[in-house]
């Protein structure tokens, strides 16, 4: 293989530094996916998935990235025709979306500026108005723009129809707060690669009663994600339709069992003293921050440039000289924000470490970015 700088440390919003725990359990030998022990594996890998999505309701772990199970929630609910309110606030509503539109459904777009969040009311006024609507989706937090969405309020308005509510949590689950069933969230969909702190690969789909009936009677249009085929070999034998990832189950389970041992309160609250700390860094460094202050992500935070910093040469330099990757924008903020990810593993030291490297690259190109260390460990001694 060739050799690769492995080094560098993830402070990108997924994937995410993986603990070694997780990688140490993935170079185990392969096993037969047919067998009692994968079966036992993915039992309860499904159990600890179920724990942390706070679900009674059915799940199953998907071999595919995050957007393979957006697409088969849709696939799988979504006829030809069939009306949906996809709610857009950034680059992954927009792709719900783009999926809706793929299976040619009716799909009406509740836009907000990239930034803020989406308003139940409006989201009611649209349910009011069209009462065929079949299924509602919207993104808990918006990667793309740092910013999180209302999804219990929302889940609050959504239930008194007959829509369904799908809600995708892929940049949240195992880092924020959510709470599948307290949410009346009928399909939730996650990936394996942010904040549950394992590899790329493996995505996970919940789906309640309500929206089972919605699937029995959707036409199949998806072989790969076919909902009823994830359900008929579940039921029968416990197992996946098609060969799942061996290596990523053993990694998901391990990356589990450490957010189960953490406990889920606790992340949560890492989560957000690190976003604090961040965001305290930044803005002490005289950046602005990009998401609105009632929106704020506490798993990625996004600032906007200095005028006259190259996005290019910032995230450069923090790369090559400091070792230390960030994200850039996504769509019409490439090149105008960039992107902080302290989710999964993330520490007090990967923080403390990335806006040292901020104020020394911002440094280089000309800035002056002094103070953003000493706010961020002010915030966490609070
Ligand atoms: C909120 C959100 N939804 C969907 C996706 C797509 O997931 P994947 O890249 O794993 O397909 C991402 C990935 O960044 C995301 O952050």
């Amino acid at each position: 293989m060739k050799q690769m700088d492995t080094e560098k440390l993830l402070m990108i919003p997924g994937p995410t530094v993986v603990p070694t725990r997780v990688l140490n359990v993935m170079a185990l030998p392969i096993i037969g996916h047919r067998t009692k022990d994968f079966g036992e594996l993915t039992e309860d890998t499904v159990d600890k998935m179920k724990q942390v999505f706070q679900t009674k309701n059915e799940s199953y772990i998907v071999t595919g990235s995050g957007t393979a199970v957006m697409d088969m929630a849709i696939a799988n609910t979504v006829d030809k025709g069939d009306k949906v309110l996809n709610i857009v606030n950034g680059a992954f509503g927009d792709r719900f979306y783009k999926i809706s539109s793929v299976y040619k459904a009716d799909a009406i777009k509740l836009e907000n500026e990239w930034g803020d969040l989406a308003d139940p009311n409006a989201v009611k006024e649209i349910l009011d108005e069209n009462e065929d609507i079949k299924a509602v989706t919207i993104v808990h937090n918006e990667t793309s723009s740092g910013a999180k969405n209302p999804i219990e309020e929302i889940g609050n308005v959504v239930k008194d129809y007959n829509a369904l509510y799908i809600v995708d949590t892929i940049s949240s689950l195992g880092g924020d707060y959510v709470h599948v069933d307290k949410f009346n969230i009928d399909i939730c969909v996650t990936g394996s690669q942010k904040c549950i702190a394992a590899p790329p690969g493996l995505s996970a789909i919940s789906v309640s009663e309500k929206a089972f009936e919605v699937v029995n009677k959707t036409e199949t249009k998806s072989f790969y994600l076919d909902l009823k085929a994830y359900k008929k070999s579940w039921d029968k034998n416990k197992e996946t339709p098609y060969t799942p990832s061996v290596s990523l189950t053993y990694g998901l389970n391990e990356a589990l069992e450490m957010v189960l041992e953490e406990g889920l309160e606790k992340r949560f609250e890492r989560h957000e003293k690190l976003a604090k700390a961040t965001r305290a860094g930044l803005e002490a460094m005289g950046m602005e921050l990009f998401a609105k202050e009632k929106a704020r992500s506490v798993t990625v935070t996004s600032a906007k440039y200095p005028e006259g910093v190259d996005d290019k040469k910032f995230r450069g330099l923090l790369a090559e000289k400091y070792n230390i990757r960030v994200a850039g924008g996504q769509a019409d903020l490439t090149g105008k924000i960039f992107r902080v990810g302290h989710m999964g593993s993330a520490k007090e030291y990967h923080v403390l470490g990335t806006l040292a490297a901020i104020e020394l690259a911002f440094e280089e190109l000309g800035i002056n970015a002094d103070g953003g260390v000493s706010a961020a460990k002010e915030m966490l001694l609070k």
